[in-house]
C-alpha cells in the first residue's frame, strides 16, 4: 500500500521538518506547505490525506486558510496547531470542522497518535440524502436556548473535541453527552459514563485508569479501567467538579498525551477516546478557590455547553412534557387538560426536566387511562393550575404573571439582566437601580453564579 500523505503547513522551516521527519517515520509520506496560501493552492490542486495546519502564518493565517479549504474539501481532516492554551483558535477551528488540534510545543507521540486516530476512523457521515441524521432529537424544546444546545451538540459531533457541559440538576446534561456520541461517527463504538462523585475517593483512580495485578492491597487481578472500556468510544465524566486536585493532575496528563499508565503499570497504553466532561458546580469559582484546576478547565471546555434551567424557558414545558409522555405510556398518548398545563408551565421547576419527568409519572399513576389534570399533581402545583384564572392572565410587557413569587421574579430579572449585560455586576446594578452591594448580596442569596 502506498504510504499515506500528509501536508504540513508551517512557516517555520525547522519546525515544519521536525514534524514532517516524527511522521515520516511513522510511515506516513510528507508534503509541504511554507504559508496558508501555499497550503490552500497545494491542498486543492492534490488533496492529501490530513492537513497538518499551523495557526500563526504569513500571508494567510491557519484559520483563514482552513475556511477556504473547508469549503472545497469538506471531507478532508485537518489538524490545527495552536500555541499552548489558546483555546479560543482551538473553538474556532473546531466549528470551522477542524478534526483535533494539537498544542505547541508539539509532543511527538501525541502527534502521530492524533494522525493515526484520525485515519484509522472514517470521516463522519456528511449529510445524506435524508439529511435529518444529524438533529439531536432527544433534546425536546423550541427555545433559542435549547435550539442553540442543539446546534452546538451537531458541531461538536464532528470532531474530537473535548466537550463540557454545566447545568443545574437535571437540565440534561447526561442526554447532551449520549446525543454528541451518537451524532458522531463514534456512535458504533461504546459510551461509558463514570460518576465521579459516586465512587469513594480512593478508587476512582483505579477505576478510571485500571490497575495491574496486586498494584495496591484488595487489587486481584489485572482491571481495564473506564478509559480503555471506552476506547474508540465516547467517556462521559459526570460531576467533574467533585474530582480531587491529584487526580485533576493525571487526567489532565492522560488528556494531553492520549496515553496513561495503569496503576502499579510501568508501559503507557494508548487510547483513542472522546471526553465529554459534566458539572453542576461553578468549576470557574472553584478555581478561584484552587479547588479545581485551571488548566484542566481549558482542557476540558473546548467546547463548552450550558444547559439552561426549565424556568428560563418556559416555552418549552409543555412540549417537553408531551415528549416525556410519548416516551412513558407510548401506547397511549396521554393529554394534559387546560388547567394542569398551566401549572406546569408556572411552576419553577426546581429539579429541572427530571422532575418534571417524575411529576408526569407519578400523575399518569393517579390518573389512569384519563386526561391528566390538576388533581392529579403534587399539591404545590395543583396551587398553581388555577392561578391561570386570575384576571391579568398572559404576561404583559414586563413579561410577569400572576402566580409568582416576588423574589421568583426579582431571581429571574437579576438572572437575565445580568447575562444580557454579559455578566458585568456593575452596570446590572445601575440598569436595576440596585447599589452594587445590594447586588452582591442579592446574587449570593439567590445563589446566581
Ligand atoms: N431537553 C430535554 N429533552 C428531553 N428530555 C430531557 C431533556 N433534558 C433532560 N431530559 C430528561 O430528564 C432526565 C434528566 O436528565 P439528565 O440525567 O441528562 O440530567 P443531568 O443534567 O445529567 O442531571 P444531574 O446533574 O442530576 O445528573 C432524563 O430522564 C432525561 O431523559
Ligand atoms: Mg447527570
Amino acid at each position: 500500500m502506498a504510504p499515506r500523505t500528509i501536508l504540513i503547513a508551517d512557516d517555520d522551516a525547522a519546525h515544519r521538518r521536525m514534524l514532517g521527519a516524527a511522521l515520516e517515520s511513522a510511515g506516513f509520506a510528507c508534503r509541504f506547505a511554507a504559508d496558508g496560501e501555499e497550503a490552500v493552492r497545494s491542498a486543492t490542486t492534490t488533496p492529501p490525506e490530513l492537513l497538518l495546519l499551523d495557526v500563526r502564518m504569513p500571508r494567510l493565517d491557519g484559520i483563514e486558510a482552513l475556511r477556504r479549504i473547508a469549503e472545497e474539501l469538506p471531507a478532508l481532516p485537518v489538524v490545527i496547531v495552536t500555541a499552548h492554551g489558546d483555546v479560543r483558535t482551538a473553538v474556532e477551528a473546531m466549528k470551522l470542522g477542524a478534526r483535533d488540534f494539537i498544542e505547541k510545543p508539539v509532543d511527538i507521540d501525541e502527534l502521530r497518535n492524533v494522525v493515526q486516530d484520525i485515519l484509522e476512523r472514517p470521516a463522519p457521515d456528511k449529510v445524506d440524502g435524508g439529511g435529518e441524521t444529524d438533529e439531536p432529537r432527544t433534546l425536546v424544546g423550541p427555545s433559542a436556548a435549547m435550539a442553540k444546545v442543539r446546534q452546538t451538540v451537531r458541531l461538536a459531533a464532528k470532531s474530537n473535541a473535548t466537550v463540557l457541559v454545566h447545568g443545574e440538576s437535571g437540565t440534561g446534561k447526561e442526554v447532551v453527552a449520549r446525543a454528541i456520541h451518537d451524532l458522531s461517527d463514534r456512535r458504533t463504538g461504546p459510551f461509558v459514563a463514570l460518576n465521579c462523585a459516586a465512587v469513594p475517593e480512593g478508587l476512582l483512580e483505579s477505576e478510571l485508569f485500571g490497575h495491574e495485578k496486586g498494584a495496591f492491597t484488595g487489587a486481584g487481578a489485572r482491571h481495564a479501567g473506564r478509559f480503555e472500556a471506552a476506547g474508540g468510544g465516547t467517556l462521559l465524566l459526570d460531576e467533574i467538579g467533585e474530582m480531587r486536585p491529584p487526580l485533576q493532575a493525571r487526567l489532565l496528563r492522560a488528556l494531553q498525551e492520549r496515553s496513561f499508565e495503569r496503576l502499579g503499570g510501568t508501559s503507557p497504553v494508548h487510547v483513542d477516546i472522546r471526553v465529554v466532561a459534566a458539572t453542576n458546580r461553578d468549576l470557574r469559582a472553584d478555581i478561584a478557590q484552587k479547588r479545581f484546576r485551571e488548566d484542566l478547565y481549558y482542557r476540558l471546555a473546548v467546547v463548552e455547553i450550558a444547559m439552561p434551567p426549565l424556568r428560563d424557558r418556559r416555552e418549552d414545558i409543555l412540549p417537553t412534557a408531551q415528549h416525556l409522555l410519548a416516551r412513558l405510556r407510548p401506547e397511549a398518548r396521554p393529554r394534559l387538560t387546560a388547567e394542569a398545563a398551566a401549572g406546569l408551565t408556572l411552576h419553577d421547576w426546581p429539579g429541572n426536566v427530571r422532575e418534571l419527568a417524575n411529576v408526569l409519572e407519578r400523575a399518569l399513576l393517579f390518573a389512569g387511562t384519563g386526561d391528566l389534570a390538576p388533581e392529579h399533581l403534587p399539591p404545590a402545583l395543583r396551587e398553581l393550575c388555577g392561578r391561570e384564572e386570575t384576571p391579568a392572565g398572559p404576561p404583559d410587557a414586563t413579561g410577569v404573571r400572576p402566580g409568582v413569587s416576588l423574589e421568583a421574579v426579582e431571581r429571574d430579572l437579576i438572572e437575565k439582566t445580568l447575562r444580557s449585560l454579559g455578566g458585568n455586576r456593575s452596570r446590572t446594578a445601575e440598569t436595576l437601580g440596585l447599589s452594587r452591594r445590594a447586588l452582591l448580596y442579592k446574587l449570593k442569596r439567590y445563589g446566581i453564579r
